[in-house]
C-alpha cells in the first residue's frame, strides 16, 4: 500500500480517486482537514476498505511513525501543504509550520521507518514530494520556461516555504540516501478546486452574480494543467522516476489571467446563460494587485516527456470546458464549501 498526505484537498483527492480507477493497491490518507481539506471530495469512496482515512498532522512524528509501522507502505506521496499565495501574504505562520516544519517531521519519521525496513523493501521504497513551479520565481516575457536546473528564487511566503521543503527533501537524499523524488508542477485546475483560487472563484462568483476580481492589469501569465494530468504525472514519476531527481510537470498552456477569465465567461454564457441575456464578462472587475505578484510562470516539462514518456491528455480548451461543466453539475459541493469560514476569507481578501 501507499501513504498519501493532504489527500482531502484539491490535488490529493483527485489523485486518490484516479488511483482507484487504475489500481487495487490500498491507500492510507493522512490529512489534517484544514479549511482546504474536505472529506466530501472522497465521498464516492465510502465503504471502500482499500481507502483508510486518518485525520492528523504531517508534523506529528509519533502519529506518522505509528501509521508507517502499522501499514508498512511502499511509498509516501506528500501533497499536504498550505497552498494559497494570498493567504500566505495575510498570514505566513501556518505556511512555515506545515510546509517547512511539518515536512521536516514527516521526513524524520519516514527516514526512521525506511531505516528499519529489510534491504529488499528499502530498495523499492519511495518518498515523492509534490511541489510547485513557483519556487523558481518570476519570468520575463521572453525568458525560456522553467527547467529543473533553474535557480530557486521564490518570491511569496508560500513559494519560499515550498522551496524550503524541496531543499529538505533534496538534503535527505544527499545526506541519508532517502529514496526521494520531487515534482514541480504548474497551476492546476479541475474538479474539487477550492473557490479561493482564480478559476473556481470566478466560476462561483459568475454564477452568484458577484464581481470577477482581476488583480492589477490581468496580464500576469500562468501555465495551466488539468489536475488529472498532474495525477498521471505523479503516478508515472512514482513508478519510474530516477532516485533523487526532480521532474517539472506542465501542460504547455501559458495564459494571461484576463484571457482565462474571458474564456470562463464565454463557456458559461454558452452552458448556463444569465437570465438577463448579458455576458458574464460584464462582471469582470479590476481590483488592487497582489503584493509582490509574480508576472509569469512557464514550465518546460520536456524532461518528464523525454525520460518517462509522460504527456498531458488535456489541452486547456478541453480541460477548462470539463471543469466548468463539473462546477455546474456540482453546485451542492460548492454550496458546502462556501459557507462560514469561506465568507470570512472573502471579507479579508476582497473587503466584504
Ligand atoms: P489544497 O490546499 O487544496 O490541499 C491541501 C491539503 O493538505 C488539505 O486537504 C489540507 O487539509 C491538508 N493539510 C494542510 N496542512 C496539513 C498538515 N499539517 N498535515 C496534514 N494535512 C495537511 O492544496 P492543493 O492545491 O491540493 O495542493 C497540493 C500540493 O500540490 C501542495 O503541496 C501544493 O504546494 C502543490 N501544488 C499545487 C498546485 C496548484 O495549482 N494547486 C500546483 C503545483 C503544486
Ligand atoms: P491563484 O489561483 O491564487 O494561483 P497562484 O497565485 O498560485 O498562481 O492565482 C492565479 C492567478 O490569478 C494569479 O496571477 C493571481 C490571479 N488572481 C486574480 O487576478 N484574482 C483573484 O481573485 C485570484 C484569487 C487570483
Amino acid at each position: 500500500m501507499i501513504l498519501t498526505t493532504g489527500s482531502a484537498g484539491f490535488i490529493g483527492s483527485n489523485f486518490v480517486l484516479d488511483w482507484f480507477e487504475v489500481s487495487d493497491e490500498p491507500i492510507v490518507n493522512l490529512d489534517k482537514l484544514t479549511y482546504a481539506g474536505n472529506l466530501n471530495n472522497l465521498a464516492s469512496l465510502k465503504g471502500n476498505s482499500k481507502h483508510v482515512f486518518v485525520k492528523g498532522d504531517i508534523g506529528d512524528f509519533e502519529l506518522v511513525s505509528k501509521l508507517l509501522d502499522e501499514y508498512k507502505p511502499r511509498a509516501v506521496v506528500n501533497f499536504a501543504a498550505e497552498s494559497h499565495v494570498d493567504r500566505s501574504i495575510h498570514g505566513p505562520e501556518d505556511f512555515i509550520q506545515t510546509n517547512i516544519v511539518g515536512t521536516f517531521h514527516l521526513l524524520e519519521a519516514v527516514r526512521a521507518y525506511w531505516g528499519r525496513l529489510p534491504p529488499e523493501e528499502q530498495a523499492v521504497f519511495r518518498f515523492l514530494h509534490v511541489s510547485t513551479d513557483e519556487v523558481y520565481g518570476s519570468l520575463g516575457k521572453e525568458d525560456p520556461a522553467f527547467r529543473e536546473t533553474n535557480r530557486y528564487e521564490p518570491n511569496s511566503p508560500y513559494s519560499a516555504s515550498k522551496a524550503a521543503s524541496d531543499h529538505l527533501v533534496r538534503a535527505y537524499h544527499h545526506t541519508y540516501g532517502l529514496p526521494v523524488l520531487t515534482t514541480n508542477c504548474s497551476n492546476n485546475y479541475g474538479p474539487y478546486h477550492f473557490p479561493e483560487k482564480l478559476i473556481p472563484l470566478c466560476i462561483h462568483n459568475a454564477l452568484t452574480g458577484k464581481p470577477l476580481p482581476i488583480y492589477g492589469d490581468g496580464q500576469q501569465i500562468r501555465d495551466w494543467l488539468y489536475v488529472k494530468d498532474h495525477c498521471s504525472a505523479i503516478r508515472r514519476v512514482l513508478e519510474a522516476g530516477q532516485l533523487g531527481e526532480v521532474y517539472n510537470v506542465g501542460g504547455w498552456n501559458e495564459k494571461a489571467n484576463l484571457d482565462v477569465v474571458n474564456t470562463l465567461c464565454e463557456i458559461l454564457d454558452e452552458l448556463s446563460p444569465r437570465a438577463d441575456g448579458q455576458s458574464y464578462k460584464t462582471q469582470i472587475t479590476f481590483v488592487t494587485d497582489r503584493l509582490g505578484h509574480d508576472r509569469r510562470y512557464a514550465i518546460d516539462a520536456s524532461k518528464l516527456e523525454r525520460e518517462l514518456g509522460w504527456k498531458p491528455a488535456e489541452t486547456f480548451e478541453t480541460g477548462i470546458r470539463k471543469t466548468v461543466q463539473w462546477y455546474l453539475d456540482h453546485q451542492d459541493w460548492v454550496g458546502n464549501v462556501t459557507s462560514g469560514a469561506y465568507r470570512e476569507w472573502l471579507g479579508v481578501q476582497y473587503g466584504g
